[in-house]
C-alpha cells in the first residue's frame, strides 16, 4: 500500500521512537500467569487481592453492586471468587491494575472511557456471541491503551491533537498521523505484543477504527460497536453502515441499546471510584 503521509515512520523509526513501553502492572502479571492454571487458580488469585487492599475492597464493592446482581451478600473474597470464576476477577484485577498507569500516563478520561468500553464490549459479545464475553471485556479494556504512549512522548502536542478531533470532523487517527507519524492503534499493537497478549488482542487493538481491514472482522467490529456505543455526544451513535455491512451482527436500536451499557458502566465506574 502506498504511504501517503510523508511524516509515517516506518516500523523501525517506529520501535526506536517509541522505545520506552511500560511493562505490564505485576499485578496483572501475577493475574494472568496464576489462571493459566486452574487447580491452584482461586487460592492463588485470592492471595493476589488480598496482598493489594484496595482492589480487595473494590473487588467486593462491585460484586455485592446490582452490576452482577447476585442475590445474597458476598463478605470473602474467597466466595466471591467463587461466584465471579477467575476469568471475571481476572478482569477486575486488571481494571484496578492499569488505574493508575492509564490516569498517569494518559488521563482519567482514557481510564473511564476504557472501563466503558470494556462493559460494552461484554455486553455486545454476549448479545451478539462473536467471541466470549470475559474476552471482549479485555479488549474493550485495552483497545485505546496506545494513548498513553502518545501522551508521554509530547502531553502538549496530544492534548493539542484532541482538542483538534474534538472539533470538527477530524478523524482522531488521522490527526495523530499527521501529527506524530503513527496512531494510537499502532502503538497500541506495539504495546500489546510488548505484553505478550494474544494474538487476536493485538489484532482487535490495531483494527478498532478500522475493523474491515482486520482478519477478524467481526471480533474487532464488536470493539468498534463498543467505542461508538459509549460516545454519548451524538444524538445517535456513530455506527457507519460500510463498517457494519461487513461484520456478523446488526445493531437495531443503537440509541436504547447505549442507554443500557451507559447505565451498567456507571455502576462499575462507582465501584471502581476512588483514588
Ligand atoms: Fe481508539
Ligand atoms: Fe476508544
Amino acid at each position: 500500500m502506498m504511504n501517503n503521509n510523508p511524516n509515517k515512520l516506518d516500523p523501525q523509526q517506529l520501535v526506536a521512537e517509541f522505545k520506552d513501553i511500560p511493562p505490564m502492572p505485576n499485578v496483572m502479571v501475577k493475574a494472568l500467569s496464576v489462571i493459566k492454571n486452574p487447580s491452584t487458580g482461586i487460592a492463588e488469585l485470592a492471595k493476589i487481592m488480598q496482598v493489594d487492599q484496595a482492589i480487595a475492597t473494590k473487588a467486593l464493592s462491585l460484586v455485592n453492586s446490582a452490576f452482577y446482581g447476585f442475590r445474597q451478600q458476598i463478605t470473602s473474597i474467597n466466595k466471591a471468587l467463587v461466584v465471579l470464576g477467575m476469568m471475571k476477577a481476572k478482569n477486575i484485577i486488571m481494571s484496578l491494575a492499569l488505574k493508575q498507569m492509564m490516569t498517569a500516563q494518559g488521563s482519567r478520561e482514557l481510564w473511564e472511557h476504557s472501563i466503558k468500553c470494556a462493559v460494552a464490549a461484554e455486553l455486545l459479545a454476549k448479545e451478539y456471541k462473536v467471541i466470549n464475553p470475559d474476552d471482549a471485556f479485555v479488549i474493550g479494556f485495552l483497545h485505546d491503551i496506545g494513548k498513553m504512549l502518545l501522551n508521554v512522548k509530547n502531553p502538549l502536542k496530544y492534548s493539542k491533537v484532541r482538542y483538534l478531533a474534538s472539533q470538527g470532523n477530524i478523524d482522531l487517527v488521522e490527526v495523530e498521523d499527521a501529527q506524530f507519524g503513527t496512531n494510537h492503534c499502532v502503538l497500541g499493537a506495539l504495546v500489546s505484543k510488548k505484553w505478550q497478549l494474544p494474538v487476536i488482542l493485538t489484532n482487535c487493538i490495531r483494527y478498532h477504527h478500522d475493523p474491515v481491514h482486520s482478519s477478524l472482522p467481526s471480533v474487532c467490529g464488536i470493539v468498534y460497536c463498543a467505542d461508538r456505543l459509549v460516545q454519548n455526544n451524538m444524538p445517535t451513535p456513530l455506527l457507519d453502515p460500510k463498517v457494519m455491512s461487513k461484520i456478523d451482527f446488526t445493531i437495531n436500536d443503537p440509541v436504547a441499546l447505549r442507554e443500557t451499557i451507559l447505565a451498567k458502566a456507571t455502576i462499575f465506574l462507582k465501584e471502581m471510584a476512588g483514588p
